[in-house]
């Protein structure tokens, strides 16, 4: 397994947001995190990135226990989050954006991902190269954050809700963005509806109240549909 959560225990003061979460995930799978608001997907995959570290539990990546380790040593260790307000800095242009995501290689590997490369495989962004990240539409600046993501050599990538607000047209883009990345990259995204999830992921778990309470193959719980209105938001 690339990715072991074993019975983790996240709180937010005396806020008990996840309650027991466990989950795997295998070098080269898409898997989606579904539930609706509140369920604690947000908070599982902080909690992977070491942004809101488990009271307790284990997270073991590539054979590390990597829980309790602060954010950068995590993102070092391969793993890399695009959370759901996106982030990117509205006063850099998307070079710098781009720029300032760039971390020195690590030992042994040669970088996969540079600049010149995010601009031959997103044009879109070296079109604008020069503009300010604020003037970007939410579909580019989610395309710029992914970017900025990838800039950091990720094994790993975590998308916070990668449609959260974005036209249906658009979606459609991020879908065969993600398509594309899962050629070579082992995802996580999260989503509250199902059916973008099950068009891109391999396999999904559904959260509810902070608990994981349903996994299942994404071909599975497609013909599921007494678990996806049970747990599911149906849009
Ligand atoms: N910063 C915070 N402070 C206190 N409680 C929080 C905070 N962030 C989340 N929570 C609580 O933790 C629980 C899990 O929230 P989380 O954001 O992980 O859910 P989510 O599944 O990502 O929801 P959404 O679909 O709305 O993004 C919820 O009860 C939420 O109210
Ligand atoms: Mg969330």
């Amino acid at each position: 397994m690339m990715l072991e959560v074993d019975d983790i225990q996240t709180y937010y003061g005396e806020s008990h947001a996840l309650q027991g979460v466990s989950l795997t995930v295998a070098a080269g799978e898409t898997v989606c995190l579904l539930g609706r608001n509140g369920a604690g997907k947000s908070t599982t995959l902080k909690s992977i990135m070491g942004l809101t570290p488990p009271r307790s539990g284990r997270i073991v990546f590539q054979g590390e226990a990597i829980q309790g380790r602060p954010p950068h040593r995590i993102a070092r260790a391969g793993i890399a989050l695009v959370p759901e307000d996106r982030r990117i800095f509205p006063g850099l242009t998307v070079r710098e954006n781009l720029e300032v995501a760039q971390r020195p290689p690590r030992r042994g590997t040669k970088p996969s991902w540079s600049i010149e490369r995010i601009f031959d495989q997103y044009p879109m962004l070296a079109e604008r190269a020069q503009q300010d990240g604020a003037t970007l539409s939410g579909g580019q600046q989610q395309m710029l954050a992914v970017a900025r993501a990838l800039m950091t050599e990720p094994r790993l990538l975590l998308l916070d809700e990668p449609n959260e607000g974005l036209a249906p047209v658009i979606v459609k883009t991020i879908g065969a963005l993600i398509d594309a990345l899962a050629e070579t990259t082992t995802i996580v995204f999260t989503d509250q509806s199902v059916h973008f999830a099950l068009a891109h992921a391999d396999r999904a778990y559904i959260l509810e109240k902070g608990r994981v309470v349903h996994e299942a193959e994404a071909a599975a719980l497609r013909n599921d549909t007494a678990t996806q209105e049970r747990y599911l938001s149906v849009a």
